[in-house]
């Protein structure tokens, strides 16, 4: 099974609009040629008009960082549902970070509800598991990362999840530095695609793609895009410098 790998850049809670502009533009001629990989970025909230309608008919495409749970509109102040992304100019829509997880209380459940949310809007979502350095050391990840993912993409059909995309991000490696090595990767995706297989059947799991997340770099993508389950990557700090996520695009 061919799977098209997938680099995004998550700029998280940096950028004003200008500099979000810039840097998408920036990123265009140097990322131009990038047909192996779909190729995403993830400004923030008030920049994605913006940068969506300036690099538009360009092969990068945009994501938002969250979106509501809710998908009709409503009385919920503060949020924004999967249908307004997709107004700014949005294919994709990361959740589930665990940025959001650890701070702004996510839980299994509402990532599911985002999930189908998005989903229902006609984005892909990127559907963000990982574990906390605690749980590594006292051998708990596979069943935190499991649960994650059963609880995250329950009730998703075989038609549903051509729109997930899953990001692995161990906790720990996240801003850190800190990556797992191409070994401790590869053997959390295989279990990833195994829980696939087990929740959404063997044809989902051969198809769905799994980005590894946590300090990847121009330095280790390409050992990282070797292994055979890893079908791409979630960058944060590295993406937020053109060049330098240009360069884990062209990994290879
Ligand atoms: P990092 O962040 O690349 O800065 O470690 C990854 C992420 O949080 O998605």
């Amino acid at each position: 099974m061919t799977r098209k790998p997938v680099i995004a850049g998550n700029w998280k809670m940096y950028k004003l609009i200008d500099e979000s502009v810039d840097t998408a533009l920036n990123l265009k001629p140097l990322v131009a040629n990038a047909t192996h990989c779909d190729v995403i970025i993830a400004p923030v909230f008030t920049a994605l008009k913006s940068v969506a309608d300036r690099i538009e008919g360009s092969n990068i495409l945009v994501a938002g960082q969250d979106c509501s749970t809710q998908n009709t509109f409503g009385a919920h102040t503060g949020e924004i549902t999967a249908s307004m992304l997709l107004d700014a100019g949005c294919s994709h829509v990361i959740i589930g970070h665990s940025e959001r997880r650890q701070f702004y209380g996510e839980t299994n459940e509402s990532v599911n509800h985002k999930a189908k949310a998005a989903i229902g809007a006609g984005l892909t979502a990127i559907v963000c598991v990982g574990e906390h350095l605690a749980e590594r050391e006292s051998g708990d990840a596979e069943n935190v990362v499991s649960e994650q993912l059963s609880g995250g993409l329950e009730g998703l059909t075989a038609n549903d999840m051509e729109r997930i995309i899953i990001a692995y991000e161990p906790v720990w490696a996240i801003g850190t530095g800190k990556t797992a090595t191409p070994e401790q990767a590869q053997e959390m995706h295989s279990c990833i695609r195994r829980f696939v297989s087990k929740d959404h059947g063997s044809e989902v799991a051969a198809k769905v793609r799994i980005l590894y997340g946590g300090s990847v770099k121009p330095e280790n993508i390409s050992e990282l895009m070797l292994q055979a389950d890893i079908d791409g990557a979630l960058v944060g700090g590295a993406s937020l410098d053109a060049e330098s996520f240009a360069k884990i695009v062209n990994y290879r």
